[in-house]
């Protein structure tokens, strides 16, 4: 990636040189980083399946299974000078009790996938199977979430995946303001820390929350947004993708997740 005089893409670079030097165990500078670094390339096989012209969407329904998943959610870390780590966020999390939604969920389902994601997907709040197991998106709206991800080219352990209320609404009801405005600060703050190169909202509440306005999903989805300048774009959520399964729904998240990986090879 060349900076090419966005200076945010020169923070971005930074920050990646300062993970890495601080992952090999720096924790002073010799001098400054020469030349921002590159996040890696995403690999491009699974796009090969689709022409770039007409491209018809390669995502399936999962059927139901069975979730395997550790019961520990990983916490991704990283540690460099001056840079909050996710870490340090799901430490400033604890046992949070700042909202109602601590008296009925299991555990809290803080996120995960890489601190250098390029990509982060944010949902709406934990399901069942999320409560359960601690990681986000693990239930079937999980499962076509990862087929998504990787029909477009990435892998799930690449990315990152959050949610805007980090605890089950109970009976999976729309978390209500007052329960998004106290969790929203350990978002942006999760955003902040990895400075991905893009975000996708999936779902209504997502996008509006990050939006910090109603939106029309219809209307809107596949349109670029922005967020604290990080490109926003906004797409259907999984879940609603499973109850209105049609090729025109399809179609359009498949559309939408590639403009997402044409931005960010491109940029
Ligand atoms: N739906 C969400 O919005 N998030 C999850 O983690 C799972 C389902």
């Amino acid at each position: 990636m060349s900076a090419g005089g966005d200076p945010r893409a020169l923070i971005r670079g930074l920050k990646q040189t300062l993970r890495e030097l601080a992952a090999e165990g720096l924790d002073t500078l010799p001098r400054p980083p020469a030349l921002p670094i590159d996040a890696s390339p995403a690999p491009t096989a699974p796009l090969d399946r689709a022409p770039e012209t007409g491209a018809t969407a390669p995502i399936a329904a999962p059927v139901a299974a069975p979730v395997a998943a550790p019961e520990a959610a990983p916490v991704a870390t990283t540690s460099a000078p001056g840079i909050e780590t996710l870490e340090a966020i799901r430490t400033d999390l604890g046992d949070c009790r700042r909202c109602g939604l601590c008296e009925t969920r299991k555990q809290l389902v803080f996120g995960e996938g890489s601190p250098q994601a390029s990509v982060v997907f944010v949902g709406e709040g934990p399901g069942a199977d999320e409560d359960r197991t601690g990681r986000p998106f693990v239930g079937r709206a999980g499962q076509l979430l990862d087929k998504m991800i990787e029909a477009v080219g990435w892998r799930r352990e690449d990315v990152y995946i959050c949610n805007v209320v980090k605890c089950r609404p109970p009976g999976n009801r729309n978390p209500e303001q007052q329960e998004i405005s106290t969790c929203r600060p350990f978002l942006d703050r999760q955003l902040r820390a990895i400075a991905p190169r893009a975000i996708v909202t999936l779902g209504k509440p997502a996008a509006a929350t990050l939006l910090g306005r109603s939106i029309a999903i219809t209307r809107e989805r596949g349109t670029w947004r922005e967020w604290e300048g990080v490109p926003l774009m906004p797409t259907f959520h999984p879940a609603y993708l499973l109850r209105s399964y049609t090729r025109e729904n399809r179609q359009a998240v498949w559309d939408d997740l590639r403009a997402v990986r044409a931005r960010i090879d491109g940029s």
